[in-house]
């Protein structure tokens, strides 16, 4: 079966992540898939509202962690799928629903910032470990997030990369409200819905009003990305990385500098 599997309910969308026995994380097949069902949900008429949600009882622990070390994004290509998924949530016209419980990690955070509404575990772990990894965030979030919550509040998201759950979340004005695990598949198809049933010439008005141009917003995935790039090449990225999958700690002392 598919890592993305994508249904229809009525006028939603739904994608789904499913490769649960790594807590969804995303690889390059699947970022491809996602841009593709993506694409096909703008482009086809009939589609009202997406809905993403996760599988196996979990949502996204972000960027496959093998998949960054093997199959890196090459500098410059603008077509990486990691990037064509980006810019298709940036550009998107639909209504975007997301359902996370959990886990929601790296960008499976960072996406959670380009929905329209979010409904979240109230357990759900959330972080965005991007500096730990000795990475940058992505998602033109280094911009959307302090504009969200504010500086000093996204810092500690951020540079700190501290833990927060669902109930946090929603505190900090990131998800509309907790559901709880049991209900929270259907809670997100209805949320959708809800979408779906309205106006859809008004509510992509609305959408493209409230969010902006997109073409700035895709200006800033790619700035961050060029950092981003630079320091996924660094021995201290890969060295963090190796060691998650070696679940070991990292081990800085070989590294110049
Ligand atoms: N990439 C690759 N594999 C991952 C992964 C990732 N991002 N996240 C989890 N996995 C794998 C684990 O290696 C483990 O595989 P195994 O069963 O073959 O050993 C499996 O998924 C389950 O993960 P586990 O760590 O046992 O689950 P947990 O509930 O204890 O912790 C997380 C969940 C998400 C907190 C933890 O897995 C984690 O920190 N993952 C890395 C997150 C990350 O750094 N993402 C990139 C952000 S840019």
């Amino acid at each position: 079966m598919s890592d993305i599997i994508v249904e229809s309910y009525g006028a939603v969308r739904l994608l789904r992540l499913n490769r649960p026995d790594k807590k969804n994380a995303l690889t390059v097949a699947m970022y491809e898939a996602l841009a593709d069902a993506l694409a096909a949900a703008e482009t086809e008429g009939t589609v009202r509202a997406v809905a993403i949600l996760g599988s196996g009882g979990t949502f996204c622990a972000g960027n496959d962690l093998k998949d960054f070390l093997a199959n890196p994004p090459r500098p410059g290509d603008a077509n990486a799928p990691v990037l064509r998924f980006l810019k298709a949530l940036a550009r998107a016209t639909l209504p975007i629903v997301v359902g996370a419980e959990d886990v929601a990690v790296g960008i499976g955070f960072t996406l959670m910032l380009h929905c329209d509404a979010v409904l979240v575990s109230p357990d759900c772990r959330i972080s965005a470990p991007f500096v730990d990894l000795a990475l940058v965030p992505e998602a033109a979030t280094t911009r959307l997030l302090p504009a969200r919550i504010g500086h000093v509040r996204a810092s500690e998201l951020y540079m700190l990369g501290e833990r927060i759950d669902g109930t946090r979340l929603v505190e900090l004005g990131l998800a509309n409200r907790t559901v709880d695990a049991g209900r929270l598949e259907e809670e997100t198809l209805a949320m959708a819905a809800r979408f779906a049933e309205k106006a859809p010439g008004a509510i992509r008005a609305t959408k493209r009003l409230m969010r902006g141009d997109p073409a700035a917003i895709e200006a800033i995935i790619h700035e961050e990305i060029g950092y981003f790039l630079e320091r996924l090449a660094s021995p201290e990225s890969r060295e963090v990385m190796t060691a998650f999958l070696e679940k070991r700690p990292p081990d800085f002392s070989k590294i110049a500098g």
